[in-house]
């Protein structure tokens, strides 16, 4: 384990935390995050635990927000996913929670605690086109400077990121990971959620996760779970949980598809596709980089 700084290529360089050959963040809440991390393949577990999974900017913040409305039908509270993060909280705090929790993290699947395999908790995992994951990362890594301490510019963090350099790692290896969870882990409940078919249908995603939870209810409850899940609303009810030093909304930047296209140049796009053809192989996701 040790505090590192990863340079890029302009002589930035971005902070994070290594944990038996893995980069995390440097925690934001806990005091003490190195044993959280490492405690996590052993944290107690309960059967209607629910995991909310995704490489990190894939949408955990949305998805994790629907999960909590239609479990609890609690649309008063605004509370901050951070809460529910495995990587970040520790058992003294999540053994308080009341059931069911919704954790939430960005580990890869070997990583999870054992008790999700032996309890067969639902799992909801979420993609999102790698292109604009890597827009949003960039901005997130800039945007928490106290965390990341990065200043770096695009091009030189989009190489990071292609190079595994940044928390959580190689985005390819992870979607692999969670690629395989059918095969490695098949009598696990996994619901797999995608950020464009989200924004396309979000209806149609509610009720697919309220199904998926044993959740279900009425179509205006539906309704009042899109509205409360809208970009536009999250923004306004938590952009205060992490702010930027200007100021603006970490967690809640654009929230659309395509943004990608404001930033790659056509050779990074070429780099990029190339890097996950040679990357994925025959795991190629149907990846949806603009809708209609
Ligand atoms: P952008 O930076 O492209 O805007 P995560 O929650 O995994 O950190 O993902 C953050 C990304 O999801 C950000 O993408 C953010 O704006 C987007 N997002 C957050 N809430 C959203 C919502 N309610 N609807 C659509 N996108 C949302």
């Amino acid at each position: 384990m040790a505090v590192v700084k990863i340079p890029d290529a302009g002589g930035d360089s971005m902070t994070l935390v290594e944990v038996d050959g893995h980069f995390f963040p440097k925690p934001p809440i806990q005091e003490n995050p190195i044993d959280v991390i490492k405690g996590i393949r052993d944290l107690p577990i309960r059967e209607d635990d629910v995991f909310v999974c995704a490489y990190p900017k894939c949408g955990t913040h949305w998805v994790w927000e629907m999960a909590r409305l239609l479990l609890s039908e609690d649309t008063a509270t605004v509370i901050n996913k951070e809460k529910f993060m495995i990587e970040f909280v520790g058992n003294d705090v999540l053994e308080k929670l009341p059931s069911p929790r919704i954790l939430n993290t960005h580990c890869l699947v070997e990583q999870l605690p054992r008790g999700v395999f032996e309890k067969k908790c639902k799992i909801i995992y979420i993609l999102r086109n790698p292109k604009d994951m890597a827009v949003s990362f960039f901005h997130h890594h800039k945007k928490l400077s106290k965390i990341y301490e990065y200043d770096g510019k695009w091009e030189n963090h989009l190489s990071l990121l292609m190079d595994g350099k940044v928390d959580y790692g190689s985005f390819c290896t992870y979607l692999k990971d969670w690629a395989a969870i059918g095969e490695t882990h098949p009598d696990v409940p996994t619901l797999t959620l995608v950020y464009e078919d989200l924004k396309e249908d979000p209806l149609a995603g509610i009720r697919k996760l309220a199904k998926f939870l044993n959740a279900e209810k009425s179509e205006e409850f539906y309704l009042k779970v899109k509205e409360l899940t809208s970009f536009n609303t999250m923004k306004e009810k938590k952009g205060s949980f992490f702010q930027a030093d200007d100021g603006s909304p970490v967690m809640y930047r654009k929230g659309e598809v395509g943004d990608w296209k404001n930033y790659f140049t056509v050779a990074q796009n070429e780099a990029f596709d190339k890097l996950y053809k040679e990357n994925m192989g025959d795991c190629d996701i149907n990846f949806r980089y603009t809708l209609k």
